[in-house]
């Protein structure tokens, strides 16, 4: 598989979806996509950063696929395991496709899924998507980020052998290709598990967690997340992810979370693949997490799940 003849198809696409679409057209790729209904043959969006406004279209899938076929699912955790069995009912469709798979939280795929030819993608990058009057939409690109891509064992000589990752470092930079994610991942992961429920039962900007009031709770939330982490075999330190969420509370610190921006528009959230898999994750390897569940419960009080 080379550079040039990569067929990208991206589901959605929303957000980070569209802003990866945008970034491979933007790189000469063949970019197509996967709405969630029937309708144009075409689908049109803008993308703003800052000041720079820029316009991109891209042809609804035709089936069947091509073989050169690489995806791009970066959809809310909740949808993954649809988005999957989706992309598997394709015609033309075959397990050794790339799958480049990019979502916060943690979802136990079903074992038939876990066959995929999955890439797991990790990005910082920040991007709202918005209706606009004329039907298209529009992805405000509010925050430039880094984004890290496992290459699994296609990539195992060199990282660069596994050719999607070698254009999407070129095209969506800065992107570092590694062999494993689960570190990145889990750190990801434990962070949200804390700023996300916390500002969303709190209504408040991620900057307030930095305050001195906030900090036993916050490390006790660490400590029972790298808990359960290395249960997992992960091995983060509460000192390391303690840090690195005072970092990034202080990097964000007027922003909105993701979670309370779902809140306030009344958006399905992901707490369940948040802090309800943590819980559960704990349970099942015996380490206990009363502050994630008496913060999930007062997330549920709050917004009735
Ligand atoms: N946005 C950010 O700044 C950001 C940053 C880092 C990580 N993340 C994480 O990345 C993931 C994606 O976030 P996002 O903000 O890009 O979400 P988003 O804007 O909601 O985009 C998801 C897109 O996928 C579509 N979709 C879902 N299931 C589908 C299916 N079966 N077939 C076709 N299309 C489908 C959705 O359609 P509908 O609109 O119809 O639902 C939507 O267009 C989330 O886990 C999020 O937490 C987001």
């Amino acid at each position: 598989m080379t550079k040039a003849n990569l067929n990208w198809v991206v589901l959605g696409p929303g957000a980070i979806g569209g802003l990866i679409a945008s970034a491979l057209l933007e790189h000469g790729q063949s970019v197509s996509v996967l709405p969630r209904e029937s309708g144009p043959r075409e689908i049109n969006w803008q993308v703003t950063h800052k000041q720079f406004k820029a316009d991109y279209s891209a042809q609804v899938i035709t089936q069947p696929l091509a073989g050169n076929t690489v995806f791009v699912i970066a959809v809310k955790a909740f949808d993954v395991i649809q988005a999957l069995l989706r992309i598997t009912t394709l015609h033309g469709f075959n397990k050794t496709m790339p799958i480049v798979i990019s979502h916060n939280g943690m979802v136990e795929l079903p074992e038939l899924l876990k066959e995929l030819n999955l890439h797991p993608l990790v990005t910082t990058h920040g991007a709202v998507k918005s209706q606009s009057e004329n039907g298209n939409f529009c992805i405000e690109h509010r925050g430039a980020g880094r984004s890290w891509l496992e290459v699994g064992p296609q990539g195992r000589n060199q990282p660069t052998d596994f050719a999607p990752g070698l254009v999407l470092q070129q095209a969506f930079p800065p992107l570092t290709l590694e062999q494993d994610l689960s570190e990145r991942r889990w750190l990801k992961f434990v962070i949200n598990c804390i700023i996300n429920p916390l500002t969303a039962v709190h209504e408040c900007a991620n900057g307030e967690l930095l305050k001195e009031n906030w900090q036993t709770q916050v490390y006790s939330l660490v400590a029972e997340a790298v808990a359960v982490a290395k249960s997992h075999n992960v091995s983060l330190t509460t000192e390391e992810c303690y840090k690195e969420v005072l970092l990034v509370a202080k990097e964000t610190a007027l922003n909105h979370s993701s979670m309370l921006q779902d809140i306030q528009q009344q958006r399905r959230t992901e707490i369940q693949q948040l802090t309800g898999y943590l819980i559960n994750a704990g349970k099942t390897a015996g380490v206990a997490t009363p502050t994630h569940q008496q913060l999930f419960n007062e997330f549920q009080q709050r917004y009735n799940g």
